[in-house]
């Protein structure tokens, strides 16, 4: 079969298995349908071969995501990579709740950077007039897309990744260890290795209730949402319910009812007081 065909299959499958109504989607004769192909076969890998990743490799991948687009051409955003062996068992001690994350042959960790912007000002000797919630914002958007854009890049080539906000859990410890100055922030970490085998893709809340045209359609949201979880539920049950302790067994346990009791519960609630600290105004 050519491989723009066997690409195509693989696109109308992933996205048929990834979506409720994703079997309705055009897929066309396109150029770059591979690459459609492997960014709709996405999922996230938290069980890797123990093999290492090649330094010069992660290198490659960091340029390559930080080729993605940048507000305003700022670049406010940093990756750090975390080799040293003592570094990185620290970072995995402070996420220990997470033990797959200490399997990863390899850690970054994405930061959102607006130091460089005040070095800029007090270079060219001119104000910074913007001092409020846009300059973290802006920062952590640039970090978040590096960081969409090397999990695009990594696994294009074979790697398995896994985003980690847990890191923040523990902000200023990992602002501490990696020595991150101010107005530098751990946005997450990214996880990479060899996948230790394949893994599957997670069914996302249907195209209906997240693409809209226009206008922004809030009247389906809660029908969306309670088809999404009886579809996910017969496709990809969760293998336990969060909090049973607090919230006992839920007869129709779904992604709705598991988001709702992770938000039932307080987390990292001083998140703000730490961005505050680091010199930003979220005014
Ligand atoms: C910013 C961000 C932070 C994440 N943090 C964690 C984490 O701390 N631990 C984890 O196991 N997965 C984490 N994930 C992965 C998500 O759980 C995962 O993307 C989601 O369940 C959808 O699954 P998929 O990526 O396989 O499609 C994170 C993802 C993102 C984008």
């Amino acid at each position: 079969m050519p491989r723009t065909s066997q690409a195509q299959g693989k696109l109308r499958r992933d996205l048929k298995a990834r979506f409720m109504d994703g079997g309705e989607i055009h897929t066309g004769e396109l150029p770059g349908l591979e690459t459609l192909a492997g960014m709709a076969g996405h999922a996230s890998c938290r069980a890797f071969a123990n093999r290492p990743v090649d330094q010069r490799l992660i290198q490659l991948l960091c340029a390559v995501a930080l080729s993605a687009p940048s507000k305003s051409d700022l670049q406010q955003r940093d990756i750090v990579i975390v080799s040293d062996t003592f570094q990185r068992q620290k970072i995995d001690d402070l996420v220990g709740s997470q033990a797959w994350i200490g399997g990863a042959p390899a850690l970054l960790v994405f930061c959102g950077n607006h130091a460089r912007q005040r070095l800029l000002h007090d270079l060219r000797g001119r104000p910074f007039a913007n001092n409020h919630m846009d300059a973290f914002f802006n920062a952590t958007v640039d970090a978040a897309i590096a960081l969409g854009a090397l999990v695009t890049a990594a696994e294009a080539v074979g790697l398995g990744t896994c985003p980690i906000s847990a890191i923040r859990n523990e902000a200023q410890a990992v602002s501490d260890l990696l020595a991150l100055p101010d107005r530098v922030f751990p946005v997450a970490g990214l996880a990479l290795g060899w996948p230790a085998a394949a893994t599957d893709i997670s069914m996302r809340l249907p195209l209906a209730a997240t693409v809209h045209t226009d206008m922004f359609d809030e009247e389906s949201q809660g029908a969306s949402i309670e088809a999404y979880d009886r579809a996910r539920t017969a496709e990809q049950p969760y293998g336990t319910q969060r909090s049973e302790a607090d919230f006992g067994t839920s007869e129709d346990y779904g992604w709705s009812e598991d988001k709702a009791r992770q938000y039932a519960k307080p987390e990292r609630a001083n998140f703000g007081a730490f961005v505050r600290a680091k010199g930003f105004k979220l005014d």
